[in-house]
């Protein structure tokens, strides 16, 4: 049976399960902190560092979701200097991202859309990069569109954790970076076309389902 303990998050006594990470911790007291590169189907990642917290007693700012709850911790979630560092990270992530929220097939479903809300106060005052090449089939069955990827690798995760695959990766260093296939034909056939949890695990507009040839 699994247990549970006491602790303290942005001054409220709360409950969490042993194993728990402080995110996970929060999200089931209904204490929201910015999140995108989670996801309750993968294991912690701490890529897109949204969810940034404070600890007394640890030193700068943990992942959330990386960082296992305790028993007596005392975490803040919010104050000027996070809502600060989250900001410029969206920023950063917005200033390769379309504005073209109203037309994009993932509006109002997109995770970084409904973020950025969240946390308020984005300007888009960082300079726009040249946006990245179009979208590409890089299987039959899906696009990947590089300008609307955040690399959160959410679809390499679930290819490899939830599908049981290792089809997908990221290729590429800084700017260039990109989601990449290596798939042989066969398997391509026989796998992707039933499965589509990259699809389904991407937060945004970047991976798209098509439909199969004929
Ligand atoms: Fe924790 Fe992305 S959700 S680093």
């Amino acid at each position: 049976m699994v247990g549970h303990f006491n602790l303290r998050i942005d001054n409220a006594d709360v409950r969490a399960y042993e194993g728990s990470s402080i995110l996970e911790a929060a999200l089931s007291n209904k204490i929201y902190i910015p999140h995108i590169c989670n996801d309750p189907e993968l294991k912690p990642f701490g890529g897109c560092r949204l969810c940034i917290v404070k600890v007394e007693g640890m030193k700068g700012m943990p992942a959330a979701c990386t960082t296992l709850a305790a028993p007596g911790m005392n975490v803040v979630t919010r104050d000027a200097e996070l809502d600060a560092v989250r900001k410029d990270t969206l920023e950063l992530l917005l200033s390769t991202h379309p504005d073209d929220c109203l037309s994009c097939t993932a509006n109002i479903k997109c995770e970084l859309q409904d973020t950025i809300a969240r946390v308020g106060g984005i300007t888009r005052k960082l300079r726009r990069m040249d946006l990245k090449p179009f979208a590409e089939n890089i299987t039959p069955f899906f696009v990947y569109d590089p300008k609307y990827c955040i690399l959160c690798q959410k679809c390499v995760r679930a290819c490899d954790e939830v599908a049981r695959q290792d089809f997908l990766t990221v290729v590429n260093r800084g700017s260039e970076s990109q989601v990449a296939c290596f798939i042989g034909e066969k398997e391509l056939r026989e796998v992707c076309p039933t499965c589509m949890q990259c699809v389904k695990h991407c937060p945004t507009a970047a991976l798209r389902q098509v439909a199969p040839e004929t």
